[in-house]
């Protein structure tokens, strides 16, 4: 992102040409801050055995993975649906890893079939995968890794934080006997990996250090391990006066514990990750139009042409996003509220968890450009058609370069699967 003449430019074009030219509303990526994100991610940890899991869930258009997988990520799948896209997008199955929650056997079956590594996450699922996979010797076939809720969560709003004893997530790490039992039951399934994932949008290394130490610990109870995982949950800043994390002092501290942990465990292990926000969140921007303005005594209100069917996280979390008027980034403003076009009162992009917030930004005008920030994550793979509205457009920029990543969809969209 670049501003000239206090115009925004994405991968070196003007915002306002990309939805003269493509339409509105668009979700524009620029592949360059992708690939710079990974390297940062994956420079900063000096760990020579790393899997760096993307974890699809935050934007899996083929196109980011393809990037993703250019750059050497492993990919981390939550559903059958995002198995098909991550193999269509060239990952092959030996680097792909499943985590879900109330797995029913007809994916555990689907999954086994495709040789793809699942992450148990309930003794039921455990059970489940012993009596599928019929495992009469350690083949590749009976590898599991197992998801762990450490009794610890952490996350920028209660509906992402995934560990702690109100959280549904992973098997309670007190039931080591339970787990241990049920193997000793099943015979010939090799437990190759321990994971956790504690939540989202983490700003503060010392919360995964502190996570590190407890899954470590229970790691040494399982002797044919290949890899420790310590989840996602890497934050990136919202607002301009919120500190990034400081991933070079993190991977510091994470190479040093991890080679500690491997030599006491006496072998060593593949230290793996699975940043998914880190990655593709400031790469992406939702352009919309200022349709309408109107006043009430109280706020004046900016109508655009999207809405928490395009970018739900200001609804969802009451999140933050940056806006900016793509045509006057910078200049005199006025408190504004931003109105999405959908029928519900809380579609609004600013909006804390109280609700209605206003922000100050320059002379907005209808037919004005705005370009909702760091919208790169959780937000088209949170879309949806509701209202009956079309789910936008979603291109690459690279260097004055365009590349239609997803067509926009039309009316018979809508009809799809239907009489
Ligand atoms: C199992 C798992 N791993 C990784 C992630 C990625 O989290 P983030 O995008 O915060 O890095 C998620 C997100 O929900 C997850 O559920």
């Amino acid at each position: 992102m670049e501003l000239k003449n206090n115009h925004l430019y994405l991968g070196g074009l003007p915002a306002t040409q990309l939805i003269e030219e493509y339409g509105s509303p668009l979700y524009v990526y620029e592949e360059e801050t992708i690939r710079n994100r990974y390297k940062d991610f994956a420079e900063n940890i000096s760990y020579p055995h790393l899997r760096i899991y993307y974890a699809c869930k935050a934007n899996s258009n083929l196109a980011i993975l393809r990037v993703l997988k250019e750059e050497g990520a492993w990919i981390d799948v939550s559903s059958p649906g995002e198995v098909f896209l991550v193999l269509k997008a060239g990952f092959p199955p030996e680097k792909i890893l499943f985590t879900s929650e109330s797995v029913p056997t007809e994916e555990i079956e689907f999954l086994i079939h495709r040789g793809i590594l699942i992450n148990i996450s309930s003794l039921s699922q455990l059970v489940r995968y012993g009596d599928l996979a019929q495992c009469k010797k350690q083949d590749a076939g009976c590898k599991i890794s197992l998801r762990i809720n450490p009794d610890v969560g952490a996350g920028q709003h209660k509906h992402v934080i995934t560990g702690g004893r109100k959280s549904h997530f992973g098997i309670f790490i007190d039931q080591l006997d339970e787990i241990q039992s049920v193997l000793t039951r099943l015979k010939g399934i090799q437990v190759s990996g321990i994971h956790c994932h504690i939540g989202s949008g983490i700003t503060e290394g010392r919360q995964f250090l502190e996570v590190m130490e407890i899954l470590c610990g229970f790691a040494m109870e399982f002797p044919s391990l290949e890899f420790v995982n310590f989840g996602g949950g890497f934050g990136v800043p919202y607002k301009r006066d919120e500190s990034p994390l400081d991933m070079k002092a993190l991977g510091r501290e994470l190479t040093l514990y991890f080679e500690g942990f491997c030599s006491q465990y006496g072998k060593t292990l593949s230290l793996a990750l699975e940043p998914g926000r880190y990655l593709v969140a400031e790469s992406g921007f939702l352009l919309a139009k200022v349709n309408t303005i109107k006043r009430t005594p109280r706020y004046k209100f900016v109508g655009v042409n999207t809405g928490f069917n395009h970018l739900v996280r200001p609804m969802a979390y009451g999140a933050y996003h940056e806006i900016l008027n793509a045509s006057r980034v910078e200049g005199e403003g006025e408190p504004v509220v931003v109105t999405g076009n959908l029928c519900e009162s809380g579609d609004l992009f600013t909006q804390n968890e109280e609700g209605i917030e206003e922000r100050w930004i320059p002379q907005i005008e209808e037919g004005d450009v705005l370009a909702i920030l760091n919208a790169g994550a959780y937000g088209y793979s949170m879309s949806s058609n509701y209202d009956g509205r079309l789910k936008p457009m979603e291109i690459m920029v690279k260097e004055g370069k365009v590349q239609v990543i997803r067509k926009r969809e039309t009316l018979e969209d809508l009809l799809r699967g239907m009489e």
